[in-house]
């Protein structure tokens, strides 16, 4: 079958064997199966780029289901399955009057998948909400508890892309979230602007997660009508040396500083100040709205994104002397 619409950079390969998972017993049925010794699995796929087609079995996880684990008058605990579409669940959990997903409102992909690349927006990220989560060991079939802490959790990163990586499906995830005194995060820029171009003084939960939405259908493309998978590179951190090495010649760069003696420059900058932005090569390009982002204007091959990707790295390197990498997870 065409994995198309199972991965949100809409590439067209196809998976030889294929299975959607929509119950734990099933799954550990599946992954017992001894005439597919290697799978691939897939959840939201909104954060890889395929670059061929999949000759191993295919596992697309599907399980659904929201329920409160843990409730006191202040907080939540909500127990979410792997294949909850994150962004539903921002706007239910809204509704419910739960607060602390609103920054991360619109992300696309499963709630299985976001503590993967522990996905952040805005000033927040999944382990600042973070409990839990449960995961079905591959070689075992046995369900193991990770916290916080064993996640360890990094700017995109956990230890599922680490030591752990290709060695658990997360089943669920468990998420804290506030009932009433909400902390809201609105000290990142572009949040500021919008609730002041909203006139609104004393914003709840609903105007951070309608200000995010707003931003973010002003930059990024929306998959279902062109495919992409999100920022294609993490932004760097680079030394305060290299830092002010870059700043003599370029006075403008934007940064963050990150530590004592760490800085994050966006890559998109990086990017933009090449020259690509908005550039395309066939039907692999550059989003007008966000050089950090890859787009599939049609009928792009994997390996046509991959091939910009790769043009875009050296050119950033040649100009700047600073390695950026992809966030998006490349199959091949
Ligand atoms: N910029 C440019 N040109 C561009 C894009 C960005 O000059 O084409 C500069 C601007 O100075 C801008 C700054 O970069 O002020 C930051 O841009 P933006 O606020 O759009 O954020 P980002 O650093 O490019 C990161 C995340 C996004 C997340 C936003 C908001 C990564 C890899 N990406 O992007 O996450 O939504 O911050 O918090 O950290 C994703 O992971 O898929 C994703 C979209």
């Amino acid at each position: 079958i065409s994995l198309r619409k199972y991965n949100t950079f809409g590439i067209d390969v196809s998976a030889r064997f294929f299975v959607e998972i929509t119950g734990l017993l099933q799954l550990q049925k599946v992954l017992e199966l001894k005439a597919y010794p290697k799978k691939f699995i897939l959840s939201g796929g909104s954060n890889v780029l395929l670059t061929q087609d999949i000759d191993v079995l295919v596992m697309h996880i599907n399980l659904k289901g929201i329920s409160i684990e843990d409730e006191t008058d202040s907080e939540v605990v909500l127990k979410v399955m792997a294949g909850e579409n994150w962004h539903d669940l921002v706007l239910w959990s809204l509704d419910k009057g739960y607060g602390g997903l609103e920054n991360l409102s619109l992300i696309p992909g499963n709630t299985g998948t976001a503590p993967i690349q522990n996905i952040g927006a805005y000033g927040v990220e999944l382990k600042d909400v973070f409990e839990s989560c449960t995961a079905m060991e591959i070689a075992t079939g046995e369900l193991v508890e990770f916290d916080q802490d064993s996640c360890q959790f990094g700017y995109r990163d956990s230890i599922f892309k680490n030591k752990a990586k290709g060695k658990y499906i997360i089943t669920s995830v468990n998420l804290r979230l506030t009932k009433e005194n909400h902390q809201l995060n609105t000290n990142y820029g572009a949040i500021e602007n919008e609730l002041k171009k909203l006139g609104i003084v004393y914003p709840t939960v609903h105007d951070v997660s309608k200000a995010v939405i707003a931003i973010r259908r002003s930059k990024l493309p929306d998959p279902d009508e062109i495919g992409n998978s999100g920022s294609f590179f993490k932004n760097p951190i680079v030394s305060k040396k290299t830092f002010e090495r870059l700043k003599k010649s370029y006075p403008e760069v934007p940064s963050y500083q990150i530590s004592k003696s760490e800085i994050k420059i966006p890559a998109g900058w990086l990017i933009e100040q090449c020259g690509f932005k908005g550039k395309r090569i066939g039907d692999a390009g550059v989003h007008e709205k966000q050089a950090l982002v890859l787009v599939n204007h049609g009928n792009a091959s994997g390996e046509e994104i991959l091939d910009l990707a790769k043009t875009i790295q050296r050119t950033v390197n040649k100009k700047f002397k600073i390695e950026i990498t992809p966030e998006v997870n490349i199959i091949r």
